[in-house]
């Protein structure tokens, strides 16, 4: 069944929209946020990465509404947020030492982290997993509201399963207003891709999803970090994600997707060719491209997603733009790759997931990884 259809079939209920100070949040709507989060109900609430729906991750029965409202497989655990340091000693079995220098050195912000999780944290939180992954925001707004709620707060990405993480209040709204009691709509995320996940239950640091806190910012502060290789390719029995819902089709506009990568004139050419082909086959088609090669296309209505000169600018607007290419129903989009610089993995881990991993190669090799 769509996640659609699953969420068709729970209650109704009056969802609160309230806007959100992030910066300086306002104390009424924190503590009637948390005492909703107390009572076991469900806030959605603006981090500095994506849009986060939150429950108490210590409560089985909140987590049961998290995977309802948002139609996900409950095997795909659910990351806790905690507002600082002391509210992870009872969460964890142990923190080892990397763990606590990645810790100091990156919270508040963009970096999960997985533990072997303690007793107090129930398995439908974690999926079924003996790991729990913990993260501690940096968004004022989001730590105000987990401190007054005074538990964990267990908040996957607040879309519908399937769709592209929220970045703006709208988007929240428009796929989970009904679902949960309240949304607090904080504006434009900063960051607008989520957080890295690291695994630190073993000897070397291994990262599950890529994000703002990259592999050489790891090695260098420990000497040491890997890449789950699954992260880039096709998941398949030999490369199986470490963290279970990067095996999902995530991050999914309806279209099909298509990223030309290559040499900039290259790229640019092949893709005017592919547009204007299915364009003259009547077909809705979009094109998105860096602000340094938007006069280049015309083949197709193009948008730009930032500019190279900027790689957060890329960051914070792709699912914005993927969004878009819903909601004005395209069926096909081609994209330039953006793999370039610090971000270029986490960006591009998101891309090619969004386009079912179709990529040509200009130049080399093409088609569909396998
Ligand atoms: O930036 C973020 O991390 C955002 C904001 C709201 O904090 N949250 C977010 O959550 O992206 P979600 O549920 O959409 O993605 C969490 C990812 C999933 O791929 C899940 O499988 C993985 O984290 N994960 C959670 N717990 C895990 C664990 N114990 N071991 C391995 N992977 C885990
Ligand atoms: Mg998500």
């Amino acid at each position: 069944m769509s996640p659609k259809g699953f969420c068709a079939i729970i209650a109704f209920m009056k969802t609160r929209i309230l806007k959100f100070n992030g910066e300086n949040p306002d104390t009424t709507i924190i503590s009637e946020a948390a005492a909703i989060l107390r009572e076991g109900g469900l806030v959605a609430f603006p981090t500095e990465t994506v849009y986060g729906l939150g429950g108490d991750g210590l409560r089985a029965e909140a987590s049961a509404k998290i995977y309802a409202a948002k139609g996900r497989p409950s095997d795909n655990p659910l990351i806790l947020h905690i507002a600082d340091q002391e509210q992870l000693t009872g969460l964890v079995h142990s923190v080892p030492e990397g763990a606590r220098r990645l810790m100091e050195a990156f919270w508040p912000g963009p970096l999960t982290l997985v533990f072997e999780k303690s007793d107090a944290v129930p398995y439908e939180t974690t999926g079924g997993l003996d790991t729990v992954a913990v993260r501690m925001p940096s968004h004022k707004g989001a730590r105000a509201l987990i401190r007054a709620a005074g538990v964990p707060v267990a908040a996957p990405s607040a879309n519908l399963s399937g769709q592209p993480s929220p970045t703006g209040g709208e988007h929240v709204i428009r796929d989970l207003e009904g679902r949960v009691e309240m949304i607090l709509d904080g504006g434009d995320v900063p960051l607008g891709l989520e957080s890295t996940i690291v695994d630190v239950t073993g000897d070397t640091p291994v990262i599950l999803r890529p994000g703002y806190v990259t592999l050489e910012q790891i090695r260098t502060l420990l000497g040491a970090g890997e890449m789950d290789p699954a992260i880039l390719d096709k998941p398949s029995e030999e490369t199986r994600p470490k963290a279970p819902g990067m095996k999902y089709r995530h991050y999914a506009p309806q279209a099909e997707m298509v990223i030309v990568e290559g040499d900039r004139a290259e790229v640019i050419r092949q893709i005017e060719e592919l547009a204007g082909g299915k364009v003259r086959e009547g077909k809705r088609v979009g094109i998105l491209c860096a602000q340094e090669s938007r006069g280049n296309y015309h083949a197709a209505p193009c948008k730009t997603v930032g500019t190279r000169a900027e790689e957060a600018s890329i960051a914070r607007n792709l699912y914005r733009c993927l969004r878009e290419f819903d909601e004005e129903q395209t069926e096909f989009i081609y994209s330039e790759a953006f793999s370039e610089g610090t971000l270029g993995t986490a960006i591009m881990n998101r891309l090619v997931k969004a386009a079912g991993y179709r990529i040509i190669r200009t130049g080399g090799q093409s088609g569909k990884i396998q």
